[in-house]
């Protein structure tokens, strides 16, 4: 029988309480199922750990984490700790650590999920953002000059590598490939006008290998009209790291808000651990209320699936969520229901067992 072993930081504010229901709902698929079975390890990181320690995981945490099949993030961040503390001593750790340099976020309108657009069908809100995940604007480089002077200066370097591009850049088009859809690029060559200018260079070259694939280019400006006035022309889409970040919440927001918005961090050479989370934040101002929604934790779990080589369960779970969405009778407070975070993954599986 096939064994997953899957490493938990369930970290900051909600994180804990939706990723329980996704640690319910994956046990549960794989009694259901009964040919794979699944266990998880959980590691206390994260703000809390920091504030009694001085970091947010401990020194050899990336080496505790590397035999695992693969790592299930809830959310990192508390208010007592500095955002870009808590983001680059765990977060951004892994993600670069491990050389997750595809971050897949799925904007999928699900039937039955609240959309903010008129007459938008959800056929209409359909994409895959491949964002870069390892380098571009959110590299770790720069520097702070002459501090608490008047000539205080900042400088924040972004990288853009010929092999982080083309990397991410094939990916996305293997994609496309697979899946028979367009790719859209999303840059911004006119202004920045060596990174981008780049970027849309290597975009060109990587497309001469794809002829079969139909290409558009984007500026992230008229991108983002374009994700909220027409939402229907993105298919798959491939952008840089900031870039990704930003459209991304974008697209939460057109398909369903933050608590239906998944992403799976990809070392698709599999060398390393992926790491599965929702991308919303610890919500501080909902925590310790049992109200989050899972669902996005949730359908981390059915990205994960999919990874681990579970195809059909990883579709299955989303047409659960799917139903679930379309009855109406379970939601948490953000989807105008009132159950609470607690009572979401039981009516997963109760619709998976049906
Ligand atoms: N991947 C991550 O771990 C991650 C991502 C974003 C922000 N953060 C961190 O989280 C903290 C809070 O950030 P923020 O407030 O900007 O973003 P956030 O995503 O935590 O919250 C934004 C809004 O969305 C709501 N929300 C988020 N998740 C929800 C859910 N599951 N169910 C219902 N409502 C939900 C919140 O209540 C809040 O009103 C910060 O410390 C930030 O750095 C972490």
């Amino acid at each position: 029988m096939e064994h997953f072993n899957i490493a938990v930081i369930a970290g900051d504010g909600v994180g804990p309480e939706v990723i329980e229901e996704g640690k319910k709902v994956f046990s549960g698929i794989s009694r259901i199922d009964g040919n794979f079975s699944v266990s998880f390890t959980d590691f206390p990181w994260g703000c809390e750990y920091y504030l009694k320690t001085g970091e947010m995981m401990p020194a050899d945490g990336m080496d505790l984490l590397r035999g695992f099949d693969a790592v299930y993030l809830g959310a990192v961040g508390y208010p007592g700790v500095p955002d870009h503390i808590s983001l680059g001593g765990l977060l951004l750790r892994i993600r670069r650590g491990f050389d997750e340099y595809i971050n897949l976020r799925p904007i999928r309108l699900l039937k039955g999920a609240p959309c903010p657009l008129a007459d938008v069908r959800p056929e209409d809100v359909n994409m895959i953002v491949v964002r870069e995940n390892s380098e571009g604007e959110y590299a770790n480089v720069g520097a702070r000059l002459y501090s608490d002077t008047e000539r205080e200066v900042a400088f924040q370097t972004a990288v853009f590598s010929r092999h982080g591009c083309e990397r991410v850049i094939r990916y996305a088009f293997e994609l496309a490939r697979h899946e028979k859809r367009s790719l859209t690029s999303i840059s911004k060559g006119n202004a920045l006008r060596y990174s981008m200018v780049f970027w849309d260079e290597v975009f060109a070259e990587i497309g001469q290998e794809y002829p079969d694939v139909e290409t558009h280019s984007l500026l992230v400006d008229a991108a983002s009209m374009f994700f909220v006035k027409d939402p229907k022309r993105f298919e798959i889409v491939v952008t840089s790291n900031l870039f990704g970040d930003i459209l991304t919440d974008l697209g939460a927001a057109i398909a369903g808000g933050m608590g239906l918005a998944a992403g799976a961090n990809l070392n698709p050479e599999r060398k390393y651990p992926s790491m599965f989370e929702p991308i919303h934040g610890s919500a501080p101002d909902i925590a310790g209320k049992g109200i989050a929604n899972p669902l996005a934790s949730i359908w981390s779990v059915s990205q994960m699936l999919e990874f681990l080589g579970e195809r059909e369960w990883s579709q299955r779970l989303l047409s659960a969520i799917e139903i679930l969405l379309m009855e109406r009778r379970i939601l948490t407070a953000d989807l105008g229901g009132s159950a609470k975070t607690a009572d979401i993954g039981a009516a997963v599986l109760e619709i998976l067992g049906r």
